[in-house]
């Protein structure tokens, strides 16, 4: 993201308009998006917290790659607050004929879409659409290529508080595919404005990042070095889907042995440490299976509290809609 895309985030009050990254975002704010998401959350069985703070409004939800939890939290929170919400088939969307982006999102303003929630496989997609809508419209990041996944950073950034909120004497190891994962990116961005005591991020050497993309963190080729005395750990799909040759990461059975997250290799992790994954999870490979389904697992937690975040940053978002 360039620096003045930081910026564009922001209105002339300085309040959030769209969300496109965490980076710029202060801990003040983060620390506020998160306290709302906790009022949101109510018991496995109760009725979802609601609100009508967008009635009126309407929320496109315009994904261009696929996605379960994203798109079906930001399609519950939108409804729980009141808003219309449209999920845009992009199968079966003009796209498909040729229609550029920017025809479709002009269409989508036509229709009234207030906020467009966007997923795209390309680097400086939100961006580029939040340039070009509307003054009174905003836009939400939804997963950008490798960049950025701000909603996620949040959601485990709740997660990981709701367990330990002492940031700075915290260590956490994020494992897997950091190459290629935007969800890599906006947790580092939000632990490392929290003050993180420790972010280690640990892959095979053909999957580590560049080190300039992750000021502050430690790079870490070995499981047992990454995921010693771990408060957090963190297990990341690989990105198939983003890696154009597949040279030098190693098959199936050879990275689960090497770099997936299992009971055994927990065991050099804190006694009370949590497993965490963003999804879709591939068992076997990046994590054991049985480890996901344990109580040291928070994944389903990560789940609901998307719902929470999307809440309270659409809330947010409609609010200054109002206040115009
Ligand atoms: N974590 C995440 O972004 O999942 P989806 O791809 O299912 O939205």
């Amino acid at each position: 993201m360039e620096q003045d895309d930081t910026q564009l985030q922001f209105d002339d009050n300085g309040n959030l308009k769209h969300l496109l990254s965490l980076k710029g975002l202060s801990a003040t704010l983060l620390s506020d998006i998160l306290n709302e998401a906790e009022g949101y959350l109510t018991a496995p069985g109760d009725s979802p917290a609601r609100k009508r703070s967008l009635a009126g409004r309407t929320v496109g939800n315009l994904f261009f790659e696929p996605s379960t939890r994203t798109r079906a939290s930001f399609d519950l929170a939108g409804r729980r607050l009141g808003a219309d919400v449209l999920n845009l088939d992009v199968n079966t969307s003009s796209r498909k004929k040729g229609e550029s982006i920017l025809d479709t999102i002009y269409t989508l303003e036509a229709m009234q879409v207030d906020v467009m929630v966007v997923r795209d496989a390309s680097a400086g997609v939100p961006a580029y659409i939040a340039r070009h809508v509307k003054d009174h419209v905003s836009v939400l990041n939804a997963g950008e290529s490798d960049v950025s996944h701000p909603t996620q950073g949040l959601l485990d950034l709740l997660t990981i508080r709701q367990h330990n909120p002492d940031f700075k004497n915290m260590a956490v190891a994020i494992v897997g595919d950091i190459q290629h994962s935007r969800v890599a990116m906006s947790a580092s961005e939000a632990l490392h404005t929290m003050g993180i005591g420790e972010l280690r991020l640990v892959s095979p050497p053909a999957l580590a990042p560049d080190a300039g993309r992750f000021p502050g963190s430690i790079i870490v080729d070995n499981i047992a070095d990454g995921l010693r005395d771990a408060d957090v750990v963190m297990a990341l799909r690989i990105q198939r889907e983003r890696i154009g040759n597949l040279d030098g990461i190693p098959g199936i059975d050879e990275y689960f042995t090497n770099y997936g997250v299992s009971y055994e290799n927990m065991r050099l992790a804190k006694p009370d440490a949590i497993v965490m994954h963003p999804g879709p999870m591939n068992r076997g490979i990046e994590i054991e299976g049985a480890l996901a389904d344990s109580s040291r697992s928070v994944i389903t937690e990560q789940v609901r509290n998307g719902v929470a975040i999307r809440m309270a940053v659409l809330d947010r978002i409609g609010n200054i809609m109002s206040a115009r």
